[in-house]
């Protein structure tokens, strides 16, 4: 299992990224992999990231760490895979990392870079307005 701290898809420039693989037993032989825009299947510390244990720290990131990343064995096991979007934006939608089941609540987050973040707001869903504060 792939996990992300903080708990979202989307990050502002420059934002800490912690991203660790995580297994019931053990975590060993895992690798954590992306594909970004300009590259594909490059694993952490190859360019990006710092390996720490069985996690991936992204000290700054940048817009072109954006990508889909996974964990990958030794033997090719893949786990579920992550969306992440930096942004060099002022606004960022923060919502979960992992797919919810039906039913569940979710909170949508409206986050801007510069505190205060209770500045109005308004949700869209596929281009449709849902919410507004
Ligand atoms: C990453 O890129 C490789 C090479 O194009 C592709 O085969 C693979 O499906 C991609 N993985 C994901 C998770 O998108």
């Amino acid at each position: 299992r792939l996990t992300v701290s903080p708990s979202s898809s989307q990050f502002f420039q420059y934002d800490f990224v912690s991203l660790s693989c995580e297994e019931d037993d053990s975590s060993a032989g895992w690798t954590l992999r992306r594909n970004t825009s300009k590259q594909e299947r490059t694993q952490c510390g190859d360019g990006w990231g710092t390996p720490a244990g069985s996690s991936c720290n992204i000290r700054y990131t940048y817009p072109s760490d954006s990508g889909v990343y996974w964990c990958e064995s030794r033997e090719g096991t893949v786990s579920n895979m992550v969306h992440l979007t930096v942004t060099g934006g002022s606004v960022i939608l923060q919502s979960p990392v992992l797919p919810v089941m039906e039913g569940d609540d979710v909170t949508l987050l409206c986050k801007t870079k510069t505190t205060p973040s209770n500045l109005p707001a308004a949700f869209y869903k596929d281009g449709s307005l849902i919410r507004k504060h």
